[in-house]
Parts: C-alpha cells; structure tokens; sequence
C-alpha cells in the first residue's frame, strides 16, 4: 500500500478524487495526511474523510528555508512513500525537495513545457493556442521543469473563460493524479528512473 501526503494551497478538488479512489478497498494507495500553507478551504476534506491534517502557514516563519524545513519536518511525521503537491502554491526550497524528489509530484494545469509558473491557464487563453493540456511531473528545483510523468492534451474552446478552460483541464488533472498513483503503486512507473537531482 503506497502512503501519500498531500499538500494543497486551495479547494482540493483534486485532492477530493484522490481520496475517493483511495476508498475503494482495491485502490493501492492512501492519503495519510494532508498538509497545507495556509487555511485552506480543502483542509475540510481531513474531517470529511478522517484524515489527519497539518497547516504551516508561509507568514509565520522568519525565511523560506524555516518554512520548508517546518514544512519537511511536517511530511516526515508521516514517512509517506510519496508527497503531492496539488495546487500547492508555493515554491518549496531547493533542500526539501533535494529531500523528498523523485517522490515528490506535481499537478500542474498546462502541457508542460508550455505555460509553466502560476497562471498556467490565464497565459494559455491569452496566448490564442487551440488546446493546452494537463501534467503531472517529479518536483526538482525548477519551476515547473521537472521530469514528466503524464500528460494529455485539454482543448481550447470558443467562449471559455479562465474558470471554464482550468475545470475542464482539472477533469483531466484528476484522471492523471489517480491513474498515475495506482502506476506508481504497481510499479509501472518507477520514479526513480526520472531522478534528476
Ligand atoms: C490545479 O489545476 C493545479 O494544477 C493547480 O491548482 C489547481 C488545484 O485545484 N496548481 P484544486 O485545489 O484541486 O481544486
């Protein structure tokens, strides 16, 4: 059984069909805790589905590095086998990934390496392109340029807004997550192999 935590800065939605699959008692994997950087609404989702969760808030620490390390320190209480990052809106430092990388992922809303950084979906529809996409890839101490473990192409429909195109490309973020968790489970994929640091 493959033991993950979970960090997420916002709704979870993600996060949430990551759970629910780990409710089916066939699924090899299950969320042990779900960490955040701040009050994340998707915190709700530790009392909904009993599991524990932990917030280190960004603001309460004097650098990045004490808030990486508080943040680490957070993670390893848990020994997971792997830590997601799922909508988690901040940079880790270079040492907790060193850390925790290969077995650290990252969702990110775009077809990397087009559209990295925050606004994935924004810079999508402002660039015109007629499909963007959804990936999944091994965190290292770039922005948004590690290793790719799964993607897929998400059409840009007329009339979508930033809202509209980041639901449909989530739908698809979703399916990655839990297909490329159940891989790792199997050990069809072997993150290992996508070690770059
Ligand atoms: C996802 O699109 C993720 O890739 C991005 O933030 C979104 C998270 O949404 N970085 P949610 O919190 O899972 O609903």
């Amino acid at each position: 059984m493959l033991s993950l935590v979970v960090l997420i800065s916002g709704g979870g939605s993600n996060l949430r069909s990551l759970l629910e699959a780990c409710q089916d008692a066939e699924y090899p994997a299950r969320v042990v805790a779900i960490g955040a950087d701040r009050d994340a609404d998707g915190l709700d989702l530790g009392e909904e589905f009993g599991i524990p969760t932990f917030s280190v808030p960004f603001s309460s620490h004097a650098s990045r590095e004490a808030w990486g390390d508080e943040v680490l320190a957070q993670i390893r209480q848990w020994t997971p086998d792997l830590v997601v990052l799922s909508g988690f809106m901040r940079l880790l430092p270079p040492r907790v990934v060193a850390a925790l990388s290969p077995q650290l992922l990252n969702t990110h809303p775009a077809y990397l390496p087009e559209f990295p950084g925050a606004h994935g979906v924004r810079d999508a529809l402002a660039a015109g392109v007629p499909e963007t996409g959804a990936s999944l890839i091994v965190v290292d101490t770039g922005v948004d340029d590690g290793p790719i473990i799964a993607q897929e192409r998400v059409p840009v429909l007329p009339g979508d807004t930033e809202a509209s195109l980041h639901e449909r490309i989530k739908t698809v973020e979703r399916r990655l997550l839990v297909q490329t968790v159940l891989d790792i489970a199997n050990g069809h994929v072997d993150l290992e192999e996508h070690s770059q640091i």
